[in-house]
């Protein structure tokens, strides 16, 4: 049995992870918002059953929220063998009118509250010669229009990440980054949003940007169910080694190889045409 830590439990990978984690005899501890109470009605009877899932509350946005969880988790819990940063919120619209408030907050969950949960645990990890799995995407390693917040906040998780995995090289602690492509849960209706310069009428892009949400709605209604994400995370957490990252979804594996194919021009002029093409108003 591991102990792990995760966020993002409250709903799609992280939830589905969580509960198939249990089901294997795993003891989960679940950092969310609203604490336990929310967390054991969305995990439904059969896996709170277990008495093997905790909560703590916290708002990943908030500093101390995400300190004081992290700490009273380890007071209460001192061996933790995993850390999965698996939440995250997406901040949408063109990078002109990226309000700076908005793009802190998108910093705050997708990159430094995972930076903060890392270094809090590191010294649990390093004595039980764990591994933290960060949820990054196919966005920490492509830039699409329209995506520069959410892109640049999965970079500097993947840039961290990566540069952690080389520093604990010979600690026992293994980092790795999980990448998918698009998926259907949760995350285009409540955690994945136009930012409020992008739907003011007198933006520059406002017709562009109209038509992109509505190209984004279309795309993660077709997504395909989240099943292949959850069940790398699982492998992930009982298999020996973890690779440095990993692409999961035809979309996400189908762009990786067109980076590593075509020069960078060629494929930017490509992204710019086909973005253009979807989001023709
Ligand atoms: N779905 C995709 O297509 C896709 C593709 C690539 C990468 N990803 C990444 O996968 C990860 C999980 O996303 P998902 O698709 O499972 O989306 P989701 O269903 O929207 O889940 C997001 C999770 O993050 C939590 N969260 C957001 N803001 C929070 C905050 N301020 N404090 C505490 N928790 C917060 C949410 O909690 P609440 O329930 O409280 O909102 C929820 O549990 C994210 O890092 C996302 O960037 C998703």
């Amino acid at each position: 049995m591991k102990t792990i830590v995760i966020t993002g439990c409250t709903s799609g990978f992280g939830l589905e992870t969580s509960r198939r984690l249990l089901a294997q005899g795993h003891q989960l501890i679940g950092i969310a918002r609203g604490g336990k109470a929310r967390w054991m009605e969305l995990l439904g009877p059969e896996a709170s059953a277990t008495g093997r899932a905790l909560a703590y509350d916290a708002d990943l946005a908030e500093a101390k929220t995400v300190e004081d969880a992290a700490r009273k988790i380890l007071a209460e819990n001192p061996t933790v063998d995993v850390l999965i940063n698996n939440a995250g919120i997406g901040l949408m619209g063109t990078a002109e009118d990226q309000d700076p408030e908005e793009l802190r907050r998108q910093f705050e969950i997708n990159f430094f509250s995972a930076v903060r949960l890392t270094q809090i645990f590191l010294p649990a990890l390093r004595k039980s010669r764990g591994r933290i799995i960060s949820v990054s995407s196919i966005c920490g390693i492509a830039t699409f229009p329209f995506y520069g917040a959410y892109c640049s906040s999965k970079y500097a998780l993947e840039s961290y990440m990566e540069a952690l995995r080389h520093d604990l090289a010979g600690s026992g602690v293994q980092v790795g980054l999980i990448e998918p492509g698009t998926f259907r849960t949760e995350f285009a209706g409540r955690n994945f949003w136009l930012g409020k310069r992008s739907r003011d009428p007198s933006s520059p892009h406002f017709a562009r940007t109209q038509a992109f949400e509505g190209f984004v709605t279309r795309k993660r209604l077709s997504a395909p169910d989240p099943d292949w994400v959850v069940r790398t995370m699982v492998n992930w957490v009982n298999q020996p080694k973890i690779p440095v990252r990993l692409l999961i979804g035809w979309d996400a594996k189908f762009l990786g190889f067109l980076k590593k194919l075509l020069p960078t021009q060629l494929l930017f002029d490509l992204t710019q045409k086909g973005f253009r093409a979807m989001t023709r108003s």
